[in-house]
């Protein structure tokens, strides 16, 4: 049976993992309708990364004796001035989710709680991914500056940036 404040954590978790689903989302719509087809596919998949995230913590939630909360998603901003914006905001939101998974996982180990404990490690280390590729992204934007040459590039090969440094779901 989960402890009150474990399933508490848990459940603040699947909600920021379904925020995180529908932020990726607004920002391929914003991707695929501003010409960066690539950048749109990128976002696309990881939004439904991020939805499987979330499924993978209501599953936990449901399984040890909890009740998982289907969030509600509060929709974010559906436009950016450009592909710099779009990967700031996405390095500081996973900023902020590696934060929320520390609190849980902080919460497990002031309940003695290590079955969440050893369950959190899969988010602690696909935050580590996660962070690492917004950086990179954000280090190759810098590089392409306004060229518009080479942000065509940087569109064109964006898909493989992510499998360079990323695991998946
Ligand atoms: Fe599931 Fe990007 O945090």
């Amino acid at each position: 049976m989960l402890h009150e404040s474990i399933a508490q954590a848990l459940n603040q978790q699947i909600a920021l993992e379904g925020q995180s689903s529908h932020t990726y989302l607004t920002m391929a719509v914003w991707a695929e309708t501003s010409g960066f087809d690539g950048v749109a596919e990128f976002l696309y998949a990881h939004s439904e990364e991020e939805r499987q995230h979330m499924l993978k913590l209501m599953r936990f939630v449901n399984e040890r004796g909890g009740v998982a909360e289907v969030p509600t998603v509060e929709a974010g901003p559906t436009s950016y001035e450009g592909l710099k914006e779009v990967f700031e905001s996405i390095l500081a939101h996973e900023t902020k989710v590696t934060e929320s998974i520390n609190h849980v996982v902080d919460a497990c180990l002031q309940a003695k709680d290590y079955t969440t404990h050893n369950f959190m490690q899969w988010y602690v280390s696909e935050q580590i991914e996660e962070e690492g590729l917004a950086r990179k992204i954000l280090d190759k934007l810098a590089l392409a500056g306004n060229d518009q040459g080479a942000l065509y590039l940087f569109d064109r090969d964006i898909l493989s940036f992510d499998q360079e440094g990323h695991s998946g779901n």
